[in-house]
Protein backbone atom coordinates (compact mmCIF):
# COMPACT_ATOMS: atom_id res chain seq x y z
CA UNK A 1 0.00 0.00 0.00
CA UNK A 2 1.50 3.15 -1.01
CA UNK A 3 1.21 6.11 1.57
CA UNK A 4 1.01 9.83 1.00
CA UNK A 5 4.57 10.36 3.29
CA UNK A 6 4.32 14.15 2.54
CA UNK A 7 1.12 14.28 4.71
CA UNK A 8 2.29 12.04 7.29
CA UNK A 9 5.81 14.14 7.59
CA UNK A 10 3.68 17.28 7.77
CA UNK A 11 1.04 15.43 10.46
CA UNK A 12 1.41 18.00 13.66
CA UNK A 13 0.07 14.72 15.52
CA UNK A 14 2.90 11.99 14.24
CA UNK A 15 5.54 15.08 14.88
CA UNK A 16 5.37 18.00 16.71
CA UNK A 17 5.62 21.15 14.74
CA UNK A 18 8.47 22.16 16.58
CA UNK A 19 10.12 19.11 15.46
CA UNK A 20 9.26 19.82 11.47
CA UNK A 21 10.72 23.22 11.99
CA UNK A 22 13.67 21.88 13.10
CA UNK A 23 13.62 19.18 10.11
CA UNK A 24 12.87 21.82 7.36
CA UNK A 25 15.83 24.30 8.53
CA UNK A 26 18.46 21.06 8.37
CA UNK A 27 17.38 20.44 5.16
CA UNK A 28 17.62 23.58 4.07
CA UNK A 29 20.67 23.76 5.19
CA UNK A 30 21.47 20.34 3.49
CA UNK A 31 20.44 21.95 0.25
CA UNK A 32 22.76 24.92 0.67
CA UNK A 33 25.60 22.13 1.19
CA UNK A 34 24.45 19.99 -1.62
CA UNK A 35 24.16 16.60 0.64
CA UNK A 36 21.17 14.38 0.03
CA UNK A 37 19.46 14.24 3.31
CA UNK A 38 17.04 11.80 5.03
CA UNK A 39 15.62 10.79 8.00
CA UNK A 40 16.21 6.77 8.47
CA UNK A 41 15.18 4.00 10.86
CA UNK A 42 12.82 4.01 13.93
CA UNK A 43 11.24 7.74 12.30
CA UNK A 44 10.31 6.14 8.72
CA UNK A 45 9.42 2.88 10.46
CA UNK A 46 7.40 4.35 12.94
CA UNK A 47 5.67 7.26 10.64
CA UNK A 48 4.35 3.89 8.75
CA UNK A 49 2.82 2.65 11.47
CA UNK A 50 1.25 5.85 12.36
CA UNK A 51 2.63 6.12 15.45
CA UNK A 52 4.07 9.24 16.90
CA UNK A 53 7.78 9.77 16.25
CA UNK A 54 10.03 10.16 19.30
CA UNK A 55 13.88 10.45 17.56
CA UNK A 56 14.76 12.51 14.58
CA UNK A 57 17.38 10.17 12.97
CA UNK A 58 19.04 12.21 10.34
CA UNK A 59 21.29 10.87 7.61
CA UNK A 60 23.15 12.52 5.08
CA UNK A 61 25.17 11.89 2.09
CA UNK A 62 28.17 13.77 2.73
CA UNK A 63 29.96 14.86 5.56
CA UNK A 64 27.64 15.43 8.73
CA UNK A 65 30.43 17.13 10.55
CA UNK A 66 30.65 20.27 8.20
CA UNK A 67 26.71 20.52 7.86
CA UNK A 68 27.00 20.32 11.94
CA UNK A 69 29.27 23.08 12.01
CA UNK A 70 27.14 24.99 9.81
CA UNK A 71 23.96 24.67 11.52
CA UNK A 72 26.14 25.60 14.42
CA UNK A 73 27.28 28.62 12.89
CA UNK A 74 23.47 30.09 11.46
CA UNK A 75 21.88 28.79 14.76
CA UNK A 76 24.01 28.52 17.52
CA UNK A 77 24.14 25.67 19.96
CA UNK A 78 27.02 23.22 20.38
CA UNK A 79 28.89 20.55 18.29
CA UNK A 80 30.36 17.48 19.46
CA UNK A 81 32.10 15.79 16.29
CA UNK A 82 33.10 11.99 16.01
CA UNK A 83 35.52 12.17 13.46
CA UNK A 84 36.32 8.42 13.89
CA UNK A 85 32.65 7.61 12.73
CA UNK A 86 31.88 10.70 11.02
CA UNK A 87 28.76 11.83 13.00
CA UNK A 88 28.32 14.22 15.35
CA UNK A 89 26.19 15.96 18.23
CA UNK A 90 24.24 19.14 17.89
CA UNK A 91 23.27 20.33 21.38
CA UNK A 92 20.48 22.50 20.00
CA UNK A 93 19.68 25.78 20.95
CA UNK A 94 17.11 27.01 23.40
CA UNK A 95 15.22 28.62 20.28
CA UNK A 96 14.19 25.27 18.94
CA UNK A 97 12.60 24.54 22.24
CA UNK A 98 12.85 20.73 21.88
CA UNK A 99 13.17 17.42 24.16
CA UNK A 100 15.51 15.52 23.73
CA UNK A 101 17.51 18.88 23.34
CA UNK A 102 20.21 17.03 21.29
CA UNK A 103 20.24 15.91 18.00
CA UNK A 104 22.67 13.25 15.97
CA UNK A 105 23.94 14.03 12.71
CA UNK A 106 25.16 10.97 10.67
CA UNK A 107 27.12 10.64 7.19
CA UNK A 108 25.66 7.32 5.41
CA UNK A 109 28.23 5.06 5.57
CA UNK A 110 28.74 1.26 5.05
CA UNK A 111 30.08 -1.18 8.22
CA UNK A 112 31.80 -4.01 8.42
CA UNK A 113 32.69 -6.22 11.71
CA UNK A 114 36.30 -7.50 11.94
CA UNK A 115 35.00 -10.38 14.32
CA UNK A 116 31.68 -11.17 15.82
CA UNK A 117 30.34 -9.09 18.59
CA UNK A 118 32.76 -6.50 18.11
CA UNK A 119 31.78 -2.71 17.23
CA UNK A 120 31.91 -2.11 13.64
CA UNK A 121 34.80 -0.84 11.00
CA UNK A 122 32.83 2.04 9.30
CA UNK A 123 33.19 3.82 5.86
CA UNK A 124 31.36 6.89 4.67
CA UNK A 125 29.19 5.37 1.95
CA UNK A 126 26.01 6.12 0.33
CA UNK A 127 22.38 5.77 2.01
CA UNK A 128 21.81 2.36 0.34
CA UNK A 129 24.64 0.73 1.78
CA UNK A 130 23.62 2.28 4.88
CA UNK A 131 20.72 0.67 4.81
CA UNK A 132 21.78 -2.25 4.36
CA UNK A 133 24.34 -2.06 7.31
CA UNK A 134 21.07 -1.97 9.64
CA UNK A 135 19.42 -4.45 11.92
CA UNK A 136 15.78 -5.59 10.48
CA UNK A 137 13.68 -4.27 7.49
CA UNK A 138 11.61 -2.29 9.05
CA UNK A 139 14.74 -0.05 10.35
CA UNK A 140 16.14 -0.16 7.05
CA UNK A 141 14.00 2.36 5.24
CA UNK A 142 14.77 6.08 4.47
CA UNK A 143 12.50 9.55 3.58
CA UNK A 144 14.70 11.75 1.50
CA UNK A 145 13.68 15.23 2.82
CA UNK A 146 15.90 17.80 0.11
CA UNK A 147 14.20 19.63 -2.74
CA UNK A 148 11.99 17.85 -5.04
CA UNK A 149 13.00 14.94 -3.58
CA UNK A 150 10.83 15.54 -0.11
CA UNK A 151 8.73 12.36 0.67
CA UNK A 152 10.63 10.06 -1.60
CA UNK A 153 10.77 6.78 -0.13
CA UNK A 154 13.62 4.24 -0.44
CA UNK A 155 12.96 0.77 1.11
CA UNK A 156 15.80 -1.72 -0.86
CA UNK A 157 15.24 -4.62 1.32
CA UNK A 158 11.17 -4.58 1.78
CA UNK A 159 11.07 -3.18 4.91
CA UNK A 160 7.21 -1.70 4.28
CA UNK A 161 6.26 -5.00 2.93
CA UNK A 162 7.06 -6.34 6.51
CA UNK A 163 5.56 -3.64 8.15
CA UNK A 164 2.20 -4.71 7.01
CA UNK A 165 2.75 -8.12 7.37
CA UNK A 166 3.82 -7.83 11.48
CA UNK A 167 7.27 -9.37 10.79
CA UNK A 168 10.87 -8.95 12.04
CA UNK A 169 13.26 -9.81 9.18
CA UNK A 170 17.27 -9.39 9.62
CA UNK A 171 19.32 -8.36 6.51
CA UNK A 172 21.32 -11.49 5.75
CA UNK A 173 22.39 -14.42 8.07
CA UNK A 174 24.90 -13.54 9.92
CA UNK A 175 23.26 -10.82 11.86
CA UNK A 176 22.86 -12.16 14.49
CA UNK A 177 26.25 -13.06 14.68
CA UNK A 178 27.80 -9.79 13.86
CA UNK A 179 25.60 -7.92 17.04
CA UNK A 180 23.56 -9.84 18.97
CA UNK A 181 22.07 -6.79 20.65
CA UNK A 182 19.83 -7.22 17.33
CA UNK A 183 18.45 -10.35 19.51
CA UNK A 184 16.95 -8.06 22.23
CA UNK A 185 16.15 -5.63 19.68
CA UNK A 186 13.99 -8.20 17.97
CA UNK A 187 12.52 -8.97 20.75
CA UNK A 188 11.59 -5.28 21.58
CA UNK A 189 10.25 -4.64 19.08
CA UNK A 190 8.16 -8.04 18.47
CA UNK A 191 6.25 -7.57 21.76
CA UNK A 192 6.09 -3.67 21.69
CA UNK A 193 4.59 -3.71 18.25
CA UNK A 194 2.87 -7.48 18.11
CA UNK A 195 4.73 -8.41 15.56
CA UNK A 196 6.39 -11.47 14.99
CA UNK A 197 10.38 -12.60 14.16
CA UNK A 198 9.87 -14.13 10.71
CA UNK A 199 11.21 -17.64 10.63
CA UNK A 200 13.37 -17.44 8.52
CA UNK A 201 15.55 -15.05 11.47
CA UNK A 202 14.22 -17.09 13.76
CA UNK A 203 16.07 -20.14 12.99
CA UNK A 204 19.23 -17.98 13.24
CA UNK A 205 18.94 -17.48 16.59
CA UNK A 206 20.79 -20.28 16.97
CA UNK A 207 23.52 -21.86 19.64
CA UNK A 208 26.28 -20.29 17.53
CA UNK A 209 24.94 -16.28 17.60
CA UNK A 210 23.72 -16.58 21.36
CA UNK A 211 27.53 -18.14 22.35
CA UNK A 212 28.84 -14.36 21.28
CA UNK A 213 26.64 -12.87 23.77
CA UNK A 214 29.32 -14.02 26.06
CA UNK A 215 31.66 -11.17 24.07
CA UNK A 216 29.70 -8.33 24.45
CA UNK A 217 31.00 -5.98 27.25
CA UNK A 218 28.42 -5.56 30.22
CA UNK A 219 27.68 -2.11 29.39
CA UNK A 220 26.33 -3.16 25.85
CA UNK A 221 23.41 -6.10 27.23
CA UNK A 222 22.64 -3.92 30.07
CA UNK A 223 22.05 -0.73 27.43
CA UNK A 224 19.75 -3.02 25.93
CA UNK A 225 17.70 -4.45 29.16
CA UNK A 226 17.67 -0.57 30.44
CA UNK A 227 15.67 -0.12 27.19
CA UNK A 228 13.48 -3.30 27.50
CA UNK A 229 12.72 -2.27 31.29
CA UNK A 230 11.84 1.26 30.39
CA UNK A 231 9.04 -0.56 27.15
CA UNK A 232 5.36 -0.50 28.58
CA UNK A 233 5.44 -4.69 27.78
CA UNK A 234 8.88 -4.95 29.57
CA UNK A 235 7.84 -8.43 31.28
CA UNK A 236 7.12 -10.20 28.23
CA UNK A 237 10.49 -8.94 26.95
CA UNK A 238 12.42 -11.01 29.39
CA UNK A 239 10.20 -14.01 29.32
CA UNK A 240 10.45 -13.77 25.21
CA UNK A 241 14.19 -13.30 25.94
CA UNK A 242 14.22 -16.54 28.81
CA UNK A 243 12.48 -18.72 25.45
CA UNK A 244 15.19 -17.78 23.26
CA UNK A 245 17.18 -18.96 26.09
CA UNK A 246 19.31 -16.20 26.04
CA UNK A 247 20.36 -15.62 30.22
CA UNK A 248 22.78 -18.34 30.53
CA UNK A 249 24.85 -16.27 28.01
CA UNK A 250 24.70 -13.25 30.04
CA UNK A 251 25.40 -15.07 32.99
CA UNK A 252 25.12 -18.49 33.93
CA UNK A 253 23.44 -17.74 37.21
CA UNK A 254 20.75 -15.39 35.54
CA UNK A 255 17.18 -17.14 36.16
CA UNK A 256 13.77 -16.43 34.41
CA UNK A 257 12.20 -13.37 35.73
CA UNK A 258 9.30 -14.22 38.98
CA UNK A 259 5.76 -13.97 36.86
CA UNK A 260 4.02 -13.58 39.86
CA UNK A 261 6.52 -10.05 39.98
CA UNK A 262 5.48 -8.81 36.88
CA UNK A 263 2.42 -6.26 37.47
CA UNK A 264 4.93 -4.67 39.69
CA UNK A 265 6.96 -3.24 36.58
CA UNK A 266 4.17 -0.83 36.76
CA UNK A 267 5.19 1.63 39.51
CA UNK A 268 2.82 3.55 41.58
CA UNK A 269 4.12 6.69 41.50
CA UNK A 270 1.67 8.39 44.12
CA UNK A 271 3.98 7.32 46.97
CA UNK A 272 6.87 9.97 47.53
CA UNK A 273 9.78 7.26 46.23
CA UNK A 274 12.30 8.31 43.84
CA UNK A 275 11.22 6.13 40.86
CA UNK A 276 12.77 4.25 38.35
CA UNK A 277 11.80 1.83 36.08
CA UNK A 278 15.24 -0.07 35.45
CA UNK A 279 15.81 -0.29 38.97
CA UNK A 280 12.49 -1.74 39.62
CA UNK A 281 13.16 -3.93 36.49
CA UNK A 282 16.61 -5.34 37.99
CA UNK A 283 15.57 -5.65 41.45
CA UNK A 284 12.24 -7.60 40.66
CA UNK A 285 14.46 -10.12 38.52
CA UNK A 286 17.15 -10.04 40.93
CA UNK A 287 16.18 -9.98 44.44
CA UNK A 288 15.52 -13.99 45.16
CA UNK A 289 19.22 -14.61 43.87
CA UNK A 290 21.69 -15.63 46.38
CA UNK A 291 24.29 -12.25 47.56
CA UNK A 292 26.74 -13.58 45.42
CA UNK A 293 25.11 -14.30 42.49
CA UNK A 294 23.34 -11.18 42.80
CA UNK A 295 26.68 -9.20 42.78
CA UNK A 296 28.38 -11.57 40.00
CA UNK A 297 25.46 -10.70 38.16
CA UNK A 298 26.12 -6.80 38.87
CA UNK A 299 29.54 -6.82 37.41
CA UNK A 300 29.00 -8.49 34.49
CA UNK A 301 26.42 -6.27 33.54
CA UNK A 302 28.46 -2.90 35.09
CA UNK A 303 25.51 -2.00 36.69
CA UNK A 304 26.86 1.27 38.88
CA UNK A 305 27.44 1.56 42.35
CA UNK A 306 23.86 2.80 42.96
CA UNK A 307 22.07 0.15 40.81
CA UNK A 308 24.17 -2.74 42.99
CA UNK A 309 23.09 -1.08 46.03
CA UNK A 310 19.59 -1.01 45.43
CA UNK A 311 19.46 -4.76 44.26
CA UNK A 312 21.47 -6.23 47.00
CA UNK A 313 19.60 -4.16 49.50
CA UNK A 314 16.56 -5.35 48.02
CA UNK A 315 17.72 -9.09 48.68
CA UNK A 316 18.86 -8.60 52.13
CA UNK A 317 15.87 -6.70 53.18
CA UNK A 318 13.20 -9.45 51.62
CA UNK A 319 15.37 -12.06 53.46
CA UNK A 320 15.35 -10.50 57.06
CA UNK A 321 11.83 -9.97 56.66
CA UNK A 322 11.03 -12.30 58.73
CA UNK A 323 13.05 -11.50 61.72
CA UNK A 324 11.67 -8.06 61.72
CA UNK A 325 7.96 -8.95 61.46
CA UNK A 326 5.90 -7.41 64.51
CA UNK A 327 8.98 -5.98 65.63
CA UNK A 328 8.34 -2.09 66.77
CA UNK A 329 8.07 0.74 64.39
CA UNK A 330 11.06 2.20 65.59
CA UNK A 331 13.14 -0.95 65.20
CA UNK A 332 12.05 -0.86 61.22
CA UNK A 333 12.71 2.62 60.92
CA UNK A 334 16.43 2.07 61.73
CA UNK A 335 16.73 -1.30 59.92
CA UNK A 336 15.33 0.39 56.72
CA UNK A 337 17.14 3.74 57.05
CA UNK A 338 20.30 2.95 55.32
CA UNK A 339 18.50 1.09 52.68
CA UNK A 340 17.21 2.91 49.27
CA UNK A 341 13.47 4.22 49.43
CA UNK A 342 12.82 1.93 45.75
CA UNK A 343 14.52 -1.17 47.45
CA UNK A 344 12.03 -1.01 50.21
CA UNK A 345 9.38 0.12 48.08
CA UNK A 346 10.21 -3.19 45.93
CA UNK A 347 9.94 -5.84 49.03
CA UNK A 348 6.78 -4.04 50.15
CA UNK A 349 5.46 -4.56 46.66
CA UNK A 350 6.33 -8.56 46.90
CA UNK A 351 5.77 -9.04 50.28
CA UNK A 352 2.92 -6.94 51.14
CA UNK A 353 4.71 -5.95 54.37
CA UNK A 354 2.48 -3.23 55.85
CA UNK A 355 5.37 -2.09 58.29
CA UNK A 356 7.47 -1.08 55.14
CA UNK A 357 4.69 1.15 53.41
CA UNK A 358 4.00 2.41 56.79
CA UNK A 359 7.90 3.36 56.94
CA UNK A 360 7.67 4.29 53.30
CA UNK A 361 4.44 6.71 54.16
CA UNK A 362 5.06 7.99 57.89
CA UNK A 363 7.61 6.48 59.69
CA UNK A 364 10.60 7.77 57.39
CA UNK A 365 9.66 11.53 58.35
CA UNK A 366 9.25 11.12 62.17
CA UNK A 367 12.09 13.10 63.87
CA UNK A 368 12.36 14.68 67.44
CA UNK A 369 12.10 18.33 67.88
CA UNK A 370 14.96 18.15 70.14
CA UNK A 371 18.34 19.07 67.84
CA UNK A 372 21.74 18.99 67.92
CA UNK A 373 21.58 22.69 69.30
CA UNK A 374 19.21 22.29 71.86
CA UNK A 375 21.33 19.61 73.44
CA UNK A 376 24.61 22.45 73.17
CA UNK A 377 22.59 24.85 74.49
CA UNK A 378 21.36 22.44 77.69
CA UNK A 379 25.33 22.28 78.10
CA UNK A 380 26.00 18.52 76.70
CA UNK A 381 29.68 18.18 75.62
CA UNK A 382 29.31 17.23 71.63
CA UNK A 383 30.33 13.15 71.28
CA UNK A 384 28.23 10.01 70.82
CA UNK A 385 25.46 10.69 73.86
CA UNK A 386 24.75 13.46 70.91
CA UNK A 387 23.19 10.30 68.68
CA UNK A 388 22.16 8.31 71.18
CA UNK A 389 19.98 10.47 72.70
CA UNK A 390 18.26 11.92 69.64
CA UNK A 391 18.02 8.28 68.70
CA UNK A 392 16.20 7.41 72.18
CA UNK A 393 14.29 10.53 71.35
CA UNK A 394 12.77 9.50 67.62
CA UNK A 395 11.85 5.93 68.68
CA UNK A 396 9.83 7.06 71.23
CA UNK A 397 7.82 9.38 68.77
CA UNK A 398 7.93 6.20 66.38
CA UNK A 399 6.47 3.96 69.22
CA UNK A 400 4.10 6.12 70.67
CA UNK A 401 5.96 6.50 73.83
CA UNK A 402 6.04 10.00 73.37
CA UNK A 403 3.16 12.00 71.70
CA UNK A 404 3.83 15.88 72.35
CA UNK A 405 7.09 18.26 72.73
CA UNK A 406 6.37 18.43 76.27
CA UNK A 407 6.30 15.03 76.78
CA UNK A 408 9.45 14.64 74.67
CA UNK A 409 11.07 17.21 76.69
CA UNK A 410 9.90 15.35 79.74
CA UNK A 411 12.09 12.05 78.55
CA UNK A 412 14.89 14.47 77.18
CA UNK A 413 15.42 15.43 81.55
CA UNK A 414 15.18 12.01 82.20
CA UNK A 415 17.85 10.78 79.73
CA UNK A 416 20.60 13.86 80.36
N1 LIG B 1 20.48 0.05 14.40
C1 LIG B 1 20.97 -1.15 13.92
N2 LIG B 1 21.57 -2.06 14.75
C2 LIG B 1 21.69 -1.79 16.07
C3 LIG B 1 21.23 -0.58 16.60
C4 LIG B 1 20.60 0.33 15.73
O1 LIG B 1 20.85 -1.38 12.72
N3 LIG B 1 22.29 -2.69 16.85
C5 LIG B 1 19.86 1.01 13.46
C6 LIG B 1 18.40 0.72 13.13
O2 LIG B 1 18.19 1.07 11.80
C7 LIG B 1 17.64 1.66 14.03
C8 LIG B 1 18.56 2.87 14.07
O3 LIG B 1 19.88 2.33 14.01
O4 LIG B 1 16.38 1.98 13.48
C9 LIG B 1 18.43 3.73 15.29
O5 LIG B 1 18.65 2.95 16.45
P1 LIG B 1 17.85 3.21 17.80
O6 LIG B 1 17.76 4.65 18.05
O7 LIG B 1 18.41 2.30 18.82
O8 LIG B 1 16.43 2.60 17.46
P2 LIG B 1 15.11 3.20 16.85
O9 LIG B 1 14.91 2.58 15.50
O10 LIG B 1 15.07 4.67 16.94
O11 LIG B 1 14.02 2.49 17.74
P3 LIG B 1 13.52 2.76 19.19
O12 LIG B 1 12.12 3.18 18.97
O13 LIG B 1 13.63 1.44 19.85
O14 LIG B 1 14.41 3.79 19.80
Amino acid sequence: MQKDLTSLLRDPNLIPSEKQNLLSEITAQTETLGMPCYVVGGFVRDLLLGQPINDLDIVVEGDAIALGKSLVEKYGGNLTPHYKFHTAIWDLPSSFNLYPSSLDLITARSETYSQPGALPTIKPSTIEDDLRRRDFTINAMAIRLDGSHFGELLDPLNGQADLEEKAIRVLHPRSFIDDPTRIFRAVRYEQRYSFILHSSSFTLISPESLAVIQTLSGERIRHELDLIFEEDNSHQMIVRLGELDVFKWIHPELRAFNGEYSDFLEMDTSLDVPASRTTMGYMLWLMDLSEAAILSIARRLNFSSDLTHSVWGASQLKKSLPFLVNSKPSVWAFALEKLPLLSIYAVYLVSGEKALLDYLSFWRHVKSHTTGDDLKARGLEPGPRYGEILTKLRAAWLDGEVNSEKEEKELLNRLL
